[in-house]
């Protein structure tokens, strides 16, 4: 398969393209995972200024992705020359809960007035360190994209102890009209909030 860019946005560095990711991808999505995966620093600060990513996603949950685009929604931006510089994952929140499915009880009470069958869960957004404007163009095509198949809600979790990924609430807020309506402390003692977005 080849890289069908959908839309693309000039911002003031570089040109992005963004489009539906497929198996070629996953090395370079998995260079921009390790690039943000929370690592031993201890520039909590930083972190928090800059966003971080604590479980990983592997190559296989990636080529799973690809080859199921029915209930798995996986993009990329590239760069001019093709470099992937960000990604977006999330799945179809019924086809999540048969995934995890302790994640329900492992998460508790939420308001979760929506209907699961119109809702995406999303796992990770990451872009490359040193560029802007790629989270904004990823985000904004991906939101597009669970519109037009018919998807009505979006949900994430966003961490907020021990360290607090504000680059991501802050964003997720300001610019995608996401809110808070839960939270809860994982196995790993990581705290996190969950946020819902109307699509
Ligand atoms: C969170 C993340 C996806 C956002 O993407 P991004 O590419 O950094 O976002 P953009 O460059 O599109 O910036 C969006 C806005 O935030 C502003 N911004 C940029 N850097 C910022 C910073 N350090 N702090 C606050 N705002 C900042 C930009 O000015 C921009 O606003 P504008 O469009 O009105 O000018 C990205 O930072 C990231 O991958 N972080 C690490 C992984 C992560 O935290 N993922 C989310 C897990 S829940």
């Amino acid at each position: 398969m080849t890289f069908n860019p959908i839309e693309s946005n000039t911002f003031e560095k570089e040109q992005i393209n963004v489009g539906q990711a497929n198996e070629n991808d996953a090395d370079g999505i998995l260079d921009v995972q390790k690039e943000r995966i929370l690592s031993e620093t201890k520039d909590i600060e930083g972190l928090s200024k800059k966003g971080f990513l604590i479980y990983p996603i592997s190559k296989s949950d990636i080529i799973d992705a690809v080859s199921n685009p029915k209930d798995s929604f996986i993009f990329v931006a590239k760069d001019k020359a093709g470099v992937v510089i960000g990604y977006f994952l999330a799945y179809d929140f019924l086809h999540y809960l048969e995934k995890y499915p302790d994640w329900k009880s492992d998460v508790g009470n939420f308001s979760s007035n929506f209907e699961e069958s119109e809702t995406v869960y999303g796992k990770h957004v990451a872009t490359r360190k040193g560029v802007s404007g790629v989270g904004t163009a990823i985000d904004k095509y991906s939101f597009n994209q669970l519109r037009e198949r018919g998807y009505k809600h979006f949900i994430a979790e966003i961490c907020e102890g021990p360290i607090e990924n504000s680059r991501s609430s802050n964003f997720h807020s300001s610019k995608f009209d996401l809110n808070r309506i839960g939270g809860y402390k994982d196995k790993n003692k990581y705290d996190w909030g969950i946020y819902l977005k109307q699509l």
